[in-house]
């Protein structure tokens, strides 16, 4: 059983999603109970700073089902060069079992979201770049990595 569990707040990790479940993995869609503001700069200002203090929010989901899975590769946006906050919740759930990561930012792999996971038992890291305005080349990257 394989899992793709991911974050999206404008639609670039929901693109991806598309691709996993070609890809057979069965798909849960993180919603945290408060998201980000509307309002662009209030988005930035907010989902910045509670990057950087990594936030772990409350999140609709009940994430036990995670224990039902072998395979799970975790989807998250780059927010100010870290982890995206919905998914810090989540990591923290997976510490002790074996995880993949997809992140999609606008610049591609950060060194903060590496270093964010070294105490993880993390097997790969995929870095795209705004898969949605580059659908082709995120698929090949993906098509590169998981068959
Ligand atoms: C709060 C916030 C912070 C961001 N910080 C970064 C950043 O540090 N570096 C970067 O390349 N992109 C950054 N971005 C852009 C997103 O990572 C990028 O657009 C991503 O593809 C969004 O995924 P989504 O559409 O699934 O939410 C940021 C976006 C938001 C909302």
């Amino acid at each position: 059983m394989k899992l793709f569990v991911y974050y999206s707040n404008s639609g670039n990790g929901d693109y991806v999603a598309n691709i996993m479940k070609d890809k057979g993995f069965d798909i849960l869609k993180i919603e945290p109970v408060k998201d980000l503001p509307k309002n662009f700069y209030l988005k930035i200002l907010v989902g910045g700073f509670s990057a950087l203090i990594k936030e772990k929010p409350k999140l609709k989901n009940n994430l036990s089902v995670l224990n039902n899975y072998s395979e799970i590769y975790v989807g998250t946006p780059v927010w100010n060069n870290r982890i995206s906050c919905p998914i810090n919740t989540v990591i923290d759930v997976l510490k002790n079992k074996k995880f993949n990561l997809i992140c999609y930012s606008g610049s591609g792999k950060s060194k903060g979201v590496v270093d964010q996971l070294k105490n993880y038992k993390v097997e790969t890291i995929i870095s795209l770049t705004e898969p949605l305005k580059y659908k082709e080349e995120a698929k090949v990257v993906l098509d590169k990595y998981i068959k």
